[in-house]
């Protein structure tokens, strides 16, 4: 049994499963993948429902997907998720994706269904659900600043907090171009009555705006996409005068369970969070999309409270 299976690994079943008492019938799809704690979340609850199969980690090289689903499916799998970075990929090679997942840019989560491969977003409504039990307030009524809108994650969390037309949404970026068409995709759910016009409610700023920390004080919520953090010496990626103790902050990372973001911000009087609660939820609704009827939340929470990798 391997903790990392490659493609070539996919050519045959025997190759697969050797030494291994079930077959493999799910799997996270990622470069690097290595780290992933999915099969932590997953074999639990798979073991609790009376499923008898293997949940593993699958590492595929960008532009490489649409192979890996094709003996995936050969292979009689049940789905996947997907992480960095064939978020993208995976919205372009999956045959069917629900609406919202072109709204959020991305698919995290396939199902293959009669040699189909039908794409999901569960990252969009677990963060809904993660904010929910972190903060116990609703996304809908907030004013949200996204920092690292460009990039994948924060692509999906910034087109979640706009479909549940939240009160304000400031997204910011290193590289500000990359906001342009993510804001364009994004307006439309803006469109309305409620508090201002939609100009002011959708917005963009770089990064390093001077102006950043005098609108950080109308926000709410401030929720870090970036990868600034992953590391344990990486800088906060704010200014600490833009960390304030009305906000409730959320970092997407876990490990480090604290990032210097989350450290400056808890310093300054905030309210703060990490990205287990996002893992959680999205794991849960993946889940249930490929085990209709099961609700695997409770032992999902179990298993990732010991988890570690
Ligand atoms: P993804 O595959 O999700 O796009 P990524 O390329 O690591 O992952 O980028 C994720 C986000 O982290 C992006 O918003 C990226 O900013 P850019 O679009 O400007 O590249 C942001 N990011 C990465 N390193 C950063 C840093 N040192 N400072 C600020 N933002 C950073």
């Amino acid at each position: 049994m391997k903790d990392v299976y490659t493609l070539p690994d996919l050519e045959d079943r025997s190759r697969l499963d050797e030494g291994a008492g079930l077959p493999a019938r799910l799997a996270v799809l990622g470069d690097p993948v290595a780290h992933s704690l999915s099969p932590q979340l997953h074999q639990p609850a798979l073991d609790a429902a009376g499923q008898a199969m293997r949940y593993v980690r699958i590492h595929v090289e960008p532009g490489r997907l649409a192979e890996a689903f094709e003996l995936l499916k050969r292979l009689d799998f049940v789905g996947v998720n997907v992480t960095v970075p064939h978020k993208f990929e995976a919205l372009a090679v999956c045959d069917e994706s629900e609406e919202s997942a072109g709204i959020l840019g991305a698919v995290n989560t396939v199902l293959f269904d009669d040699q189909r491969s039908l794409g999901f977003n569960t990252d969009g409504p677990g963060f809904v659900r993660a904010i929910r039990e972190e903060f116990l307030v609703d996304v809908k009524d907030l004013r949200i600043m996204v920092v690292g809108a460009g990039g994948g994650a924060g692509q999906a969390i910034a087109g979640q907090c706009a479909l549940e037309h939240c009160e304000r949404l400031l997204l910011v970026n290193r590289t500000p171009d990359k906001l342009t068409a993510l804001a364009e995709r994004l307006a439309p759910c803006f469109e309305s009555e409620r508090l201002e016009g939609p100009g002011d409610r959708l917005q963009t700023l770089p990064l390093d705006s001077p102006h950043l920390a005098s609108e950080s004080e109308h926000l709410d919520l401030i929720v870090n996409t970036t990868s600034v953090g992953l590391k344990r010496t990486d800088p906060s990626p704010l200014p600490s005068a833009c960390l304030q103790p009305h906000h409730l902050v959320y970092d997407t990372i876990y490990n480090p369970a604290e990032t210097r973001l989350l450290r400056e911000a808890r310093r300054n009087g905030a309210r703060v969070a990490n990205g287990r609660t996002l893992l959680l939820h999205q794991g849960a609704l993946a889940f249930e999309l490929w085990f209709p009827g099961f609700d695997p939340l409770r032992i999902m929470r179990r298993a990732l409270a010991g988890a570690t990798r």
